[in-house]
């Protein structure tokens, strides 16, 4: 995390059909921040917390089963998303028009030969260090 500060209160959501490789990727990206252990997905509680060794504050959600929008404040989802720390997001686009804009949009495509096609894209300038930091 100390090389990358915009990380930490940063949101990423995560676009692909289902079985892409979006929790896959999530799992991946917990353990390289140092959270260890068995990683849930959320597909049924809709979000899960973790915490880095560090003390970052991450939050998992899979809105595939999101459809009751009282559930956003009712769930305290706007707290989270207005709060500090790391979200990540499966399925935004099902939260559409409550979910704030991402700072990084990860599109991933499961191609016929099992390999992966991932396309980044910043949406805000947070985003767009991110990715420069990424890639430098
Ligand atoms: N980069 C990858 N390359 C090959 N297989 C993958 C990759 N990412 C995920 N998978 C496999 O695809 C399946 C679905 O992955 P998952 O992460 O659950 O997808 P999603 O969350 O997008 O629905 C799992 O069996 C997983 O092992
Ligand atoms: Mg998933």
């Amino acid at each position: 995390m100390g090389s990358q500060p915009d990380l930490a209160d940063s949101f990423i959501a995560l676009h692909g059909d289902l079985g892409a490789g979006k929790t896959t990727f999530v799992r991946h990206l917990l353990h390289a921040l140092g959270v260890r252990g068995r990683i849930k997905s959320p597909t049924y509680a809709v979000v899960e917390p973790h915490a880095t060794p560090s003390g970052l504050a991450v939050h998992h959600f899979d809105f595939y089963r999101f459809s009751d929008p009282r559930e956003w404040e009712d769930a305290g989802f706007r707290d989270i998303f207005a709060g500090p720390g790391l979200k990540l997001a499966e399925w935004p686009e099902k939260a559409a028009g409550r979910i704030p804009l991402e700072d990084l949009a990860i599109k991933i495509e499961a191609m016929s030969d099992e390999t992966r096609t991932v396309i980044l894209q910043a949406g805000t300038p947070r985003g767009a260090r991110l990715l420069r930091e990424a890639l430098a």
